[in-house]
């Protein structure tokens, strides 16, 4: 028999879970990386464009689905689409892409813990930046290490995720949140006093038109994808616990806004500290380990608390996100294949771990030595590569599909309309425009560009 559906214990809660879902290592730890590797400002403003006329309509498509069907993904494209139909692909696909993301993302979630621990040590006091950058290096190519962390971190996720939506996600959600938000205002206000404020603020907010290739464009739209946990049925999945008092557009709006703002405050930390101590942007994934230490270990005893504080947040911020990838592969268990909370956490847990392992030894390369050389990536960027830039997009092109051209018209608008103020009809018109149209070939558009059947390079060039 099939457990009850569990529902939120209040509309904030929702907001509070999606918004932890949201914000997590894709703010503080990819976003300013590649933002670094895109060049700054133009990567940014189109970013920020792709949150806007893509992620949101996108977000609202995802809950109005969950909500309706009130199921997971694959549960919900049967409801609405009939027990035939091929619609349920795409959910297949969100727990699969759930599966890949979860694995690796675990593994950096593990780089923070072990951070964290280092921190209680006082380990960076004293230290040059180029001592904190090797430390990074060592951990990396370290198979053990990045193992072990990965196990706890994984574990960890589970033991939330057994505890349930109400009383394991939003309960730590409703503490975690506002408390990595202001330990980030915090450290963007110190920023301010340090020598390279200016040049990050001209770096991040002034977009030079020369520095953006068309492959960062793919990149930039498949961010806004991962940041906001679109395309694989996570915002789906939360919103399958909801009950139909909450403002949908409303609460997109402010969950996008919100982790937009948590986005850029974590390159108002960084980029800083990267032109104080004249390294470059382009550092990669390691970006946010080698940078912020410097800092804590300047500031004494001060320091070792707010860096023990610091990346203890960021691994409250991957776990809550962590908790929504579990979520989505542990639901489908539960709600197709009648399996307990328990058990279904406890086994698709376990198999995400081992399928990390792989990731975990990227760095030392004791796993697959030939994958850089013959994928031109390691096996971690890879999967990331292939998560973020390809299959987050596409699954939000066929939800964003779904939405606009093939649910019941009906049920469409008055999901849409149940719980929310704003009723005016251009609006809701406005919305299934973005999802029939803007949002597609937007997706679409840029993947054409990546498989090289289009040249947006050139077409800026002819154009401007
Ligand atoms: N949004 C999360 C982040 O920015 O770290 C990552 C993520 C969570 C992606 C959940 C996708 C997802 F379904």
């Amino acid at each position: 028999m099939a457990e009850k559906r569990e529902h939120w214990g209040s509309r904030l809660g929702f907001i509070i879970a999606a918004a932890g879902s949201a914000v997590g290592l894709g703010n503080i730890w990819k976003f300013p990386y590649i933002t670094g590797e895109n060049g700054g400002g133009l990567f940014v403003l189109i970013y920020l464009v792709c949150i806007a006329i893509v992620g949101i309509p996108i977000m609202m498509a995802e809950i109005v689905i969950g909500r309706s069907a009130q199921k997971s993904p694959v549960g919900a494209f049967t409801t609405l689409a009939g027990e035939s139909s091929n619609w349920k692909v795409v959910g297949w696909m969100g727990v699969f892409v759930g599966f890949i993301i979860l694995s690796y993302y675990s593994v950096v979630a593990g780089w923070a813990l072990n951070y964290t621990f280092m921190s209680l040590t006082n380990f960076f006091a004293g230290k040059t930046p180029e001592e904190i950058g090797a430390v990074f290096g060592l951990l990396y190519s370290s198979s053990g290490m990045n193992v072990f962390w990965h196990g706890i971190f994984m574990a960890i996720t589970v033991g939330v995720v057994i505890g349930g939506v109400k009383g394991g996600i939003e309960k730590w959600n409703k503490i975690l949140m506002p408390a990595l938000i202001l330990i980030f205002i915090l450290l963007a206000i110190g920023s301010i006093f340090l020598g390279g404020w200016k040049d990050a603020v001209n770096f991040v907010f002034y977009p030079h038109l020369d520095k953006l290739k068309a492959s960062g464009v793919l990149e930039a739209l498949g961010h806004a994808f991962f940041t906001l946990s679109l395309g694989m049925g996570a915002m789906l999945t939360y919103g399958s616990y909801l009950e139909k008092n909450t403002d949908i557009p409303k609460a997109s709006i402010i969950i996008s806004v919100l982790d937009t703002f948590v986005a850029l405050l974590a390159c108002m930390v960084m980029f800083p500290i990267i032109f104080t101590y004249g390294f470059s942007p382009q550092a990669g994934p390691g970006l946010a380990f080698k940078t912020l230490p410097i800092i804590f270990g300047k500031i004494g005893a001060a320091g070792m608390l707010l860096s023990f504080i610091f990346f203890l947040l960021l691994v409250f911020a991957a776990l809550s996100s962590a908790v929504s990838l579990l979520e989505v592969v542990t639901s489908y268990f539960i709600d197709e294949k009648q399996w307990t909370r328990h058990k279904a956490t406890l086994i698709t847990g376990g198999i995400i771990f081992l399928f990390g392992i792989p990731s975990a030894l990227s760095g030392s390369g004791a796993l697959f030595p030939q994958w850089e050389t013959m994928y031109g990536k390691n096996f971690f960027d890879t999967f990331d590569y292939l998560a973020s830039n390809w299959m987050l997009p596409l699954g939000g092109m066929f939800i964003s599909l779904f939405v606009g051209w093939k649910m019941d018209p009906n049920l469409r608008r008055s999901e849409y309309m149940s719980g929310t103020s704003w009723t005016a009809e251009w609006l809701y018109r406005l919305w299934v425009v973005f999802l029939r149209y803007v949002a597609p070939i937007a997706v679409f558009i840029v993947i054409l560009q990546r498989v090289g059947l289009i040249d947006i390079d050139r077409i800026v060039e002819i154009l401007f």
